[in-house]
């Protein structure tokens, strides 16, 4: 028996870019942002934590803002500029923000940086020179099952120290953070 044209289960393609680049996905609209990033695109940066919207290990930026994608209908996203982890560099050449956390080896098991990282990079492209209150305020709900406050923030001030210098190394009239 053939499907309805107009049968619950039919799906239109839902447009998006990620990471700077243009990608179609047949997905209900009201599926959650994450599934759709983790499930069709394969980007596993951001994660399932709580899905409610609660912890922040699925935060991605939307148009350069911190977002939580678990609660984010894939619908929301149309049109808007969407940046995974994968998105701000490489394993090989991995972003400021990125490598400050490397550098400070702020992970026991890893799962919340995700969230961090978004979340002090969304900072810093609004803010680049955030005092500390700045700081623990913007990562006040992000959790940490392991307790690595202390090395997380350690890891948030080096982020401003190399955005400030990843930003004075780039000619005059350009910026980071594109994607
Ligand atoms: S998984 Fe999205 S906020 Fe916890
Ligand atoms: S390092 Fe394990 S939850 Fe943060």
């Amino acid at each position: 028996m053939g499907t309805p044209a107009n049968s619950d289960c039919a799906v239109s393609p839902i447009r998006l870019r990620v990471n700077g680049r243009a990608c179609e996905v047949p997905t209900a609209p009201d599926t959650a942002l994450l599934h759709v990033l983790r499930n069709d695109l394969e980007l596993n940066g951001p994660k399932y934590g709580c899905g409610l919207g609660e912890c922040g290990a699925c935060t991605v930026l939307i148009d350069g803002m911190a977002a939580r994608s678990c609660v984010i209908p894939v619908r929301a996203a149309q049109g808007r500029q969407v940046t995974t982890l994968e998105g701000l560099g490489t394993r090989e050449q991995p972003g400021p923000t990125q490598q400050a956390f490397i550098d400070c080896q702020a992970a026991q098991c890893g799962y919340c940086l995700n969230g961090m990282i978004m979340t002090v990079e969304a900072l810093l492209r609004r803010n680049p020179q955030p005092s500390e209150a700045d700081l623990r305020s913007e990562l006040h709900h992000n959790l940490c099952r392991c307790g690595t406050h202390v090395e997380i923030m350690q890891a948030a001030w080096r982020a401003v120290q190399l955005k400030a210098e990843a930003a004075k190394a780039l000619p005059a009239g350009t910026s980071g953070g594109a994607a």
